[in-house]
C-alpha cells in the first residue's frame, strides 16, 4: 500500500484522453494537490526509446515482443517514476497502464491472458491503479478523430476489427473490476466529462 492516488486514463484511439488528462492536471494544480502526470508507454529516458520503436509505422512487430517491449517500459516507469511519487503520497495520472496491454495484446493480439498477467505481475510488483477512467468509443469515430491528428502510428494502422477487439477488451475489463473503473461515454461534451472526472478524483484525494 502507499499514501497516494494511482488514477490511469484508458480508451481506444481517439477517445479524447489528452483533453481530459489535462483537464484534471490543471484542476490538480488549482486545488493546490502534488501531481505527477506520465504515460505509457513512455515516461523515463528508456520508455521514450522504447515508445518510438512500438509506435514506428514502418517496423513489423510480432505480437509477444510487442507486449514485452510496453512491459518494458512499464516496468522502468513503475521502479522510477509512479512508484517514488506514490510513496511521497502524491497523485500519479497516467495516460495508459496495463490495462492497454491486456486490451490491445490480449484482446486485440490474442494473447493468452495468463502469460500477459504473470508478466506484468514482475513488471510491476503488482501496483494497481487506485482508480481507471475509461473513456469509451466507438473505434470508427475514435480511428476518424485520430486520422485528422495526422499520420497514423504502427498501432493506428491496424485493422478496425482489431480496433473493435481492443474497445470490448477495455469493457470488459471494467464489468470484472467495476470498483476500479470509471466507464464514461467519450462522445459527451469534454467539460461534462471532466466535471465527472474531477468529482470522482477528488473524493479519492490522498
Ligand atoms: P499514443 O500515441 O500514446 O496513443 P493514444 O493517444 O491513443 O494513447 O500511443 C500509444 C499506443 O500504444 C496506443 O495505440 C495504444 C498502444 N498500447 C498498447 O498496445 N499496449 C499497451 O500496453 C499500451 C500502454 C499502449
Amino acid at each position: 500500500m502507499h499514501p497516494g492516488l494511482f488514477v490511469s486514463f484508458e480508451g481506444p484511439e481517439g477517445a479524447g484522453k489528452s483533453t481530459q488528462l489535462a483537464q484534471l492536471a490543471a484542476r490538480l494544480d488549482t486545488h493546490g494537490t502534488p501531481h505527477r502526470l506520465t504515460r505509457e508507454p513512455g515516461g523515463t529516458p528508456l520508455g521514450t526509446r522504447v515508445r518510438e520503436v512500438l509506435l514506428d509505422p514502418t517496423l513489423t512487430i510480432d505480437p509477444l515482443p510487442e507486449f514485452l517491449l510496453y512491459s518494458a517500459s512499464r516496468a522502468q516507469l513503475v521502479a522510477n517514476e509512479i512508484r517514488p511519487a506514490l510513496n511521497r503520497g502524491e497523485v500519479v495520472v497516467c495516460d495508459r497502464y496495463a490495462d492497454s496491454s491486456l486490451a490491445y495484446q490480449g484482446a486485440g493480439r490474442g494473447l493468452p491472458v495468463n502469460l500477459l498477467r504473470e508478466i506484468t505481475l514482475a513488471a510491476t510488483d503488482g501496483l494497481t491503479p487506485d482508480l481507471t477512467v475509461l473513456l469509451d468509443l466507438d473505434p470508427v469515430l475514435g480511428l476518424e478523430r485520430a486520422a485528422r491528428r495526422g499520420q497514423p502510428d504502427r498501432l493506428e494502422q491496424a485493422d478496425l476489427d482489431f480496433h473493435r477487439r481492443v474497445r470490448t477488451g477495455f469493457l470488459h475489463l471494467a464489468e470484472q473490476t467495476p470498483a476500479r473503473f470509471l466507464v464514461l461515454d467519450a462522445t459527451r461534451p469534454a467539460d461534462d466529462l471532466s466535471d465527472v472526472i474531477w468529482q470522482v478524483v477528488q473524493a479519492r484525494l490522498p
